[in-house]
């Protein structure tokens, strides 16, 4: 079923959590996607048939596991939540099944629901892979994989690599699936932001300091976005109040080390987490994680699809 095919395909029956991912199957994704980026290409004879279900709001995820589908000739039905039976209060369980009677080979599925994958890969009834584009405040872990790849092919390694996370951390999925990762891969973990949005369970990940600590020494400085759906009735700051106290100012950032590099999973709240301007800068690599999330994500297809 493979083209051009360089490492041996890995396969997995779902990839819902960074959690389950060995250091081995992580890297070999990586190296996959790299292959993707280059070139390297999937076909298939059989007629397989994909489906996106998003729950929640996605442009990135979204779009980019379509773009990943399409590349990889693989038919995507269309599916929008706004017109489903899931108005007619059609369970997730139910609309996957139905998928999956009609002859869809994969699911991909964003909702806002922490571990709502779980009833899905545990349920004797369900045999389609499901990927798991985002739940709740729990888990992102396609993102997790496009971070991953754009940090290894600016440095080729994650050992010592210093990575500040900064910012919502308590509200971020991506947070979640970066720090495990990239511990696993032995790179060194600090976190910064509100501290009200800081949680001792993180600990076990890294050390939080004051960004004016941080600058200096890191050579990741990967912001996150302010999650204003899930504080709403709480909102803490002005935009200018947080990008004063916890963002990434053009001060703070001339202060970065020369070969430090900028990332955000975006969208980005410009001139809130980081000054507008520095999105587009040197040392940002926002719009190369966007072209890398299409690579990674045909990685993680064909790895559930040579199940
Ligand atoms: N980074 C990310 O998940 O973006 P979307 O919400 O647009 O998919």
């Amino acid at each position: 079923m493979q083209t051009n095919l360089i490492t041996k395909p890995l396969t997995l029956n779902h990839f819902c959590s960074v959690e389950s991912l060995s250091q081995e199957e992580v890297m070999s994704l990586i190296i996959r996607a790299q292959e993707f980026k280059h070139g390297a290409t999937w076909s298939n004879n059989k007629n397989l048939y994909a489906v996106n279900l998003f729950f929640e709001n996605s442009t990135r995820t979204h779009k980019s596991f379509e773009m990943a589908e399409k590349k990889m000739n693989i038919d995507v039905i269309d599916f929008e939540v706004a017109t489903s039976s899931v108005n007619k209060g059609e369970t997730l369980y139910d609309t996957v099944l139905t998928m999956q009677a009609l002859g869809i080979n994969v699911a991909v599925i964003r909702h806002g629901d922490n571990d709502y994958y779980r009833e899905l890969i545990e349920s004797p009834t369900i045999h389609i892979p499901i990927i798991n584009g985002g739940d709740g405040s729990g888990q992102h872990p396609s993102q997790s994989l496009l971070d991953l790849m754009t940090i290894y092919e600016e440095f080729g390694y994650f050992k010592d690599l210093r990575v500040a996370i900064v910012g919502d951390l308590k509200h971020s999925r991506v947070a979640k699936s970066n720090m495990q990762l990239l511990k696993r891969l032995g790179a060194k973990l600090y976190f910064s932001g509100p501290e009200e949005w800081y949680d001792p369970s993180f600990e076990e990940y890294g050390s939080y300091q004051v960004i004016d600590e941080l600058v200096e020494h890191v050579d990741v400085m990967m912001m996150l976005r302010v999650q204003h759906e899930r504080h709403i009735g709480h909102e803490h700051f002005t935009k200018e109040e947080y990008l004063s106290n916890y963002g990434l100012t053009v001060e703070r950032a001339n202060r970065l080390v020369e070969h430090a590099i900028i990332m955000h999973p975006a969208p980005v709240n410009r001139d809130a987490e980081m000054a507008g301007d520095l999105v587009e800068c040197d040392k940002s690599r926002i719009v190369q994680q966007m072209t890398n999330g299409v690579y990674a994500r045909m990685a993680i297809l064909e790895a559930v699809l040579n199940h």
